[in-house]
């Protein structure tokens, strides 16, 4: 079912500081910062031959990724997302085997202007994973 990894999203308290530790150290190519304040987060997309890397930064007070950063100060992997064909075939086919979809189950738009679902991490792996529509 699942196609190609999109992103990896690593959350980071200083979104100028990582990425220009990207720039700098890594030599990747980086976008500038992207406000996305429906989802309480600044964003930073790094473009690798392969997949992306997005850099998220809280936005706001009630920042979804807030906790997390609280839990992990020095930052990290916060989610992976998957690419599927058709976001609400999947969404159906993993909640009738079981897994548990956050928010009230609807797919929103997600950064990249697709619509997108999050999975609980309990059901895969402790890993918070992103669906997003091909
Ligand atoms: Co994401």
């Amino acid at each position: 079912m699942i196609g190609r990894l999109n992103h990896v999203a690593i959350a980071v308290s200083d979104i100028a500081k990582a990425s220009e530790l990207y720039r700098t150290k890594l030599g990747a190519q980086i976008s500038a910062v992207e406000p996305q304040p429906e989802h309480g987060v600044n964003t930073v997309f790094i473009t690798l031959p392969n997949t992306k890397i997005e850099l998220l930064e809280p936005l706001g007070d009630k920042s979804p990724i807030q906790a997390f950063l609280d839990r992990n100060p020095d930052g990290g992997i916060h989610h992976i997302c998957y690419e599927v064909d058709d976001i609400l075939v999947a969404r159906d086919k993993l909640k009738a085997e079981g897994a548990r979809v956050l928010g009230d189950g609807n797919p929103k738009i997600g950064a990249h202007g697709k619509p997108v679902l999050f999975l609980h991490p309990k059901d895969f792996c402790g890993t918070l994973v992103e669906l997003e529509q091909a």
